[in-house]
């Protein structure tokens, strides 16, 4: 695993043996002003270091692909989530990414719905394919005017009650009712683990015993939420034979969808859930339920924390993952 701070290193020096590589520094603002990286899109040269300058909220820098806005690349970097206090005005959080080819870079934010409501994106060499991208971001968005108050708020929803109103807008008509039982004879577990289902399709849970939730995550941070959806607490009185409490989902994008029950140490018992996992690989369920167990509760996966001990100092952040390793390698050929 490198540090951009190595790899910085290696690309300087490389730099310094190959005459034609050039090392500009490039800035971007992240969330200066609303959910935006400014500027959008940079158009940078090998050798040239893309600075991120973290200045409000809680924001990530994540790659993503040109067809999935909005959902992490197998293996790409990530900044993992980078709060900002309030109170800062000097000294924000950066992330450093150095360039090593001309080819396309996409990156989201991948804080609640800022990439699929908020258009929260950001690009590396796009051509002309910036405006097609952001388009594509949105576009898993539900459609403007639709049933529900389409604020693109993080908050986590009002307590479940029986669907009805809660259910949102999807193209009418189409959808399959998809059931998931919620600690079915008592276990901790989610009846089926995984659901494939399509957009405008709806998945309905019903909670069976104890006192579980359905609240949303993310595949690198199985048991924090998102700020998705929750159903909160669901408590299921024992005597209980018929009228058993519960939440319904609406699918709007083909996107995976990670959740797990909030419930003390349940999630890192293994109480998770997604819909459209992969089969196989690190976007599978197996995969997803194996990082919750690995995860403490609470805990956020370990990406880039940033270890704020409230000097002013910048702190620098590690991008993770594998293209990362792969920028250093080329560069070091
Ligand atoms: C359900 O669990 C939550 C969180 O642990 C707790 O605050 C709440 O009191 C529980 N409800 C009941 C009825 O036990
Ligand atoms: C930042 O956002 C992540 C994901 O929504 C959340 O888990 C984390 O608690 C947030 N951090 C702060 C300090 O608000
Ligand atoms: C679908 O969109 C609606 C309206 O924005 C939202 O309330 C709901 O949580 C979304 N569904 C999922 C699974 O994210």
């Amino acid at each position: 695993m490198f540090t951009f701070t190595s790899i910085v290193r290696a690309a300087l020096l490389v730099g310094s043996l190959l005459p034609t590589v050039r090392s500009a520094t490039i800035e971007v603002a992240v969330g200066a002003n609303g959910l935006k990286y400014d500027p959008e899109f940079v158009v940078a040269a090998p050798g040239d270091l893309v600075r991120f300058t973290f200045r409000s909220k809680n924001h990530t820098v994540s790659q993503s692909t040109f067809e999935a806005p909005c959902v992490r690349a197998p293996g790409g970097f990530d900044t993992g989530f980078i709060p900002v206090d309030p109170a800062l005005t000097d000294g924000f959080p950066t992330a450093e990414l150095p360039i090593s080819s001309t080819d396309p870079i996409w990156v989201f934010c991948n804080q609640g719905t800022h990439c699929s409501a908020g258009g929260m994106v950001f690009a590396i060499n796009p051509g002309d394919q910036f405006a097609n991208f952001k388009a594509n971001a949105v576009s898993a968005a539900p459609p403007a005017g639709s049933a529900s108050s389409a604020a693109p708020s993080a908050t986590p929803s009002a307590p479940a009650s029986p669907s009805a109103s809660s259910a949102p807008a999807a193209p009418s008509g189409t959808g399959t009712t998809h059931t998931v039982r919620v600690g079915e004879a008592g276990g901790l577990t989610f009846s089926p683990t995984n659901v494939k289902a399509a957009v405008g399709d709806r998945i309905l849970f019903t909670f069976a015993s104890k006192n579980h939730s359905l609240t949303q995550s993310s595949l690198n941070s199985p048991c924090s939420s998102n700020g998705g959806f929750d159903s909160g607490f669901q408590f299921v009185d024992p005597g209980l034979t018929s009228n058993f409490p519960q939440y319904e989902i609406t699918i709007n994008s083909t996107e995976a969808i990670w959740a797990y029950c909030a419930q003390g140490q349940h999630c890192a018992n293994g109480m998770v859930f997604s819909v459209n996992a992969a089969d196989t690989g690190d976007r599978s369920f197996q995969a997803f339920q194996d990082r919750a167990k690995a995860t403490a509760q609470g805990g956020n996966g370990g990406y880039g924390s940033p270890n704020n001990d409230g000097s002013a100092a910048s702190i620098s952040i590690s991008f993770i993952g594998g293209a990362a390793a792969l920028l250093a390698s080329a560069l070091l050929l």
